[in-house]
């Protein structure tokens, strides 16, 4: 498997991409227009923003990831998706992997990811979460499958809630990790060290 450039000059590859963001999260994209769309916006050329693909032997899209730089040093992880019928081998976790090099190679030090929670799957979903909503998010576990288990396992940290976010008792999960410092600049634990002292 490669993972490559997810580019607009490639308009097969663009158009398997948004079939696979429509069947796996109809939620989200409940038309394949929408999901098109999603992707236009995702693959824009540009400074800001960076979508790869992975490719399969036969030169298929087997699922593609997508980012946005949010801040000055934080990029948001949006959206990633694996092929249904090649799910749970491992695909996921080399397109986070593939990312976060080349944010970091970008001097991204925090990545972020919202993972909704729309069908109660979590501790988190369909409950009522103020006043304490960081203490749901601390204690967070999941009943069923729930993305969130991914994310915790290949490094990342509950960091927040939006309360609602999908409607009432659908909340989006909100998760982060850090990124190696490239180079020349300064490790994260080096400024803290720094501000401390
Ligand atoms: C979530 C997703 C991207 C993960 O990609 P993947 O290639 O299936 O994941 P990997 O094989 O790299 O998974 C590594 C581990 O993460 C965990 N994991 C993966 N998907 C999971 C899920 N949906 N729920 C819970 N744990 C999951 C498992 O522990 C898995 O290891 P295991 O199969 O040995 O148990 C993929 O399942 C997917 O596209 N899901 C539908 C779309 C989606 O939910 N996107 C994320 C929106 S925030």
């Amino acid at each position: 498997m490669d993972i490559v450039d997810l580019t607009p000059d490639r308009p097969d590859r663009l158009e398997q991409a948004a079939r696979m963001l429509h069947d796996a999260l109809p939620q989200g994209w409940p038309t394949l227009e929408a999901a098109r769309a999603e992707v236009c916006e995702v693959c824009a050329v540009g400074p800001e923003r960076l979508a790869r693909a992975a490719i399969d032997r036969t030169g298929a899209v087997v699922g593609w990831i997508g980012a946005i730089r949010r801040y000055s040093h934080a990029w948001e992880l949006h959206p990633l998706v694996v092929r249904q019928d090649r799910q749970r081998r491992g695909i996921g976790t080399s397109l986070v992997r593939d990312l976060e090099r080349l944010l970091a190679a970008r001097g991204c030090l925090t990545l972020f990811v919202g993972s909704d929670d729309e069908t109660g799957e979590t501790s988190v979903g369909g409950m009522e979460l103020y006043p304490d909503v960081l203490g749901h998010a601390a204690r967070l576990t999941v009943h069923g499958s729930h993305p969130v288990d991914f994310y915790r396992r290949i490094g990342f940290a509950i960091v927040g809630l939006f309360p609602d976010a999908n409607g009432p008792g659908r909340p989006d999960i909100w998760l982060a990790k850090r990124l190696e410092a490239r180079a020349g600049e300064p490790a994260a634990s080096a400024v803290r060290g720094r501000d401390e002292g």
